[in-house]
């Protein structure tokens, strides 16, 4: 809506100058993909693919689908660029709608906006810090101020399987106190179980194994000095060994960023990720290790306005109307107008209504001091009539002097 744009512009204000100080280049990848780009990239397992995806044949032939997130189609732009032979880490970020046929509810659409940055070619610590601190970056600028890290390291393809294992022990054991997702989830996903929000999984989970105690010597090095790198920040961290992730691809670190109220945490996460270091392979290419992260906009953007934060309306003030009246004026005017832009004077007006007294009467709704009043005469004498709203006071200056006339006007103030 047109008065929540200061919101969007204000967020991709701030992506843009944390991703430009940390050498991120802006991508652009397809909104409609090839639909295997997530069903094999995302997972087959996610509720993404299974239930939320926008998929369809086109007359072609070709199963397409409505991207759902950024990250395959970036990690497929990767490998079809050949972007192995640029310097790694290949560091971008993008900005855009995705869709998800979800449940609509408050912070939850199906057409949504993400910014995402993505760092890929890389397997230390560092990047994973880095990615988490840009993030959390991005929120502070924004104003947030209970924000708060939640972490965690799901293992990799050495570890992850044999705790899955270890897991579905644990809950075949429990399943019918499970809720029927969960039920569903622990032949293809038993990691999912320990993210379920119902309450009955709730209970059964409190109880489970947790990942941390049993990561390979490699997830747990690289975890140890993820959360250093976090300390050494004094980025505000908490461990949750139930944050898994929906998404297939995770590898080792998986963190969101939340806002912390009295009661608890608000609306889901604002801004989700985690390392990635098979999903260019998934996807065709070589062995590539990524990290990424991806923010929600609209509710950034819904937070925002609940909390009262106000984005900083560094737009200049609209001090002057220009009141037209008659085609010569109107068509003269437009001009004016151009002359106005270039000088970066904001100038308002109301091309419909013709009567001046309408004119004026809007121009005074908006708490505008000067008015130009462009009539016949005017247009046909080159010279145009201020009017100080204020005063009432009325002079004539020369059409080729408005310009230089009113920017003296507006910063004497
Ligand atoms: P995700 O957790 O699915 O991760 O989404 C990231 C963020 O997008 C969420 O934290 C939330 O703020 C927002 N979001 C998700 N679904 C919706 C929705 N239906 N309506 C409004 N906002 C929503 C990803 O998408 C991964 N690609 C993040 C990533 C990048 N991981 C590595 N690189």
């Amino acid at each position: 809506m047109p008065d929540e744009q200061v919101y969007f512009k204000k967020i991709q204000k701030s992506v843009e100058s944390i991703t430009h100080y940390y050498d991120f280049k802006r991508i652009d990848t397809p909104i409609l993909e090839d639909a295997e780009v997530f069903s094999k990239g995302t997972g087959i397992t996610t509720d993404i693919v299974q239930k939320e995806m926008y998929t369809f044949r086109t007359k072609g032939g070709d199963l397409v689908a409505l991207r759902p997130e950024f990250t395959p189609g970036i990690a497929r732009s990767y490998i079809e660029n050949g972007m192995y032979n640029l310097p790694q880490p290949v560091k971008v970020w993008t900005m855009g709608p995705l869709f998800r046929h979800e449940r609509p509810q408050a912070g939850r659409y199906r057409q949504f906006f993400q910014f995402d940055i993505e760092a890929l070619g890389d397997k230390s610590a560092s990047i994973d810090g880095q990615i988490i601190q840009m993030s959390y970056d991005i929120l502070k600028d924004l104003g947030f101020k209970n924000i708060s890290i939640e972490v965690n390291s799901i293992g990799d393809s050495e570890c992850k399987p044999y705790f899955k294992k270890i897991l579905t022990t644990y809950f075949r054991s429990r399943k019918s106190t499970l809720c029927s997702d969960c039920q569903r989830r622990l032949k293809e996903n038993p990691l999912r179980i320990l993210d379920c929000k119902e309450e009955k999984c709730q209970r059964v989970k409190a109880g489970a194994p947790q990942i941390i105690d049993h990561l390979c010597e490699n997830c747990h090095a690289h975890f140890k000095q993820v959360l250093e790198f976090l300390d050494e920040l004094e980025l505000p961290y908490t461990l949750n060994p139930y944050l898994v992730r929906g998404l297939d691809y995770y590898t080792k670190t998986v963190f969101e960023i939340v806002e912390k109220t009295e009661n608890g945490t608000t609306q889901g996460s604002l801004v989700g990720g985690g390392r990635y270091d098979n999903l260019v392979k998934i996807l065709g290419g070589r062995d590539v290790p990524a990290c990424g992260a991806a923010g929600g906009v609209d509710r950034i953007v819904n937070l925002m306005k609940t909390r009262e934060m106000k984005p900083d309306k560094k737009e200049v003030k609209t001090e002057i109307f220009l009141a037209q009246l008659g085609q010569l004026a109107k068509r003269k005017s437009l001009k004016l107008f151009e002359e106005f832009r270039a000088a970066k004077i904001p100038v308002a007006e109301s091309f419909s209504k013709d009567s001046l007294r309408t004119q004026l009467n809007t121009a005074n709704k908006m708490g505008i001091k000067w008015v130009l009043i462009f009539g016949q005469k005017e247009a046909l004498e080159d010279f145009i009539t201020l009017r100080d709203m204020d005063t009432g006071v009325q002079k004539e200056i020369k059409l080729n002097k408005v310009v230089e006339e009113m920017e003296q006007k507006i910063n004497k103030k």
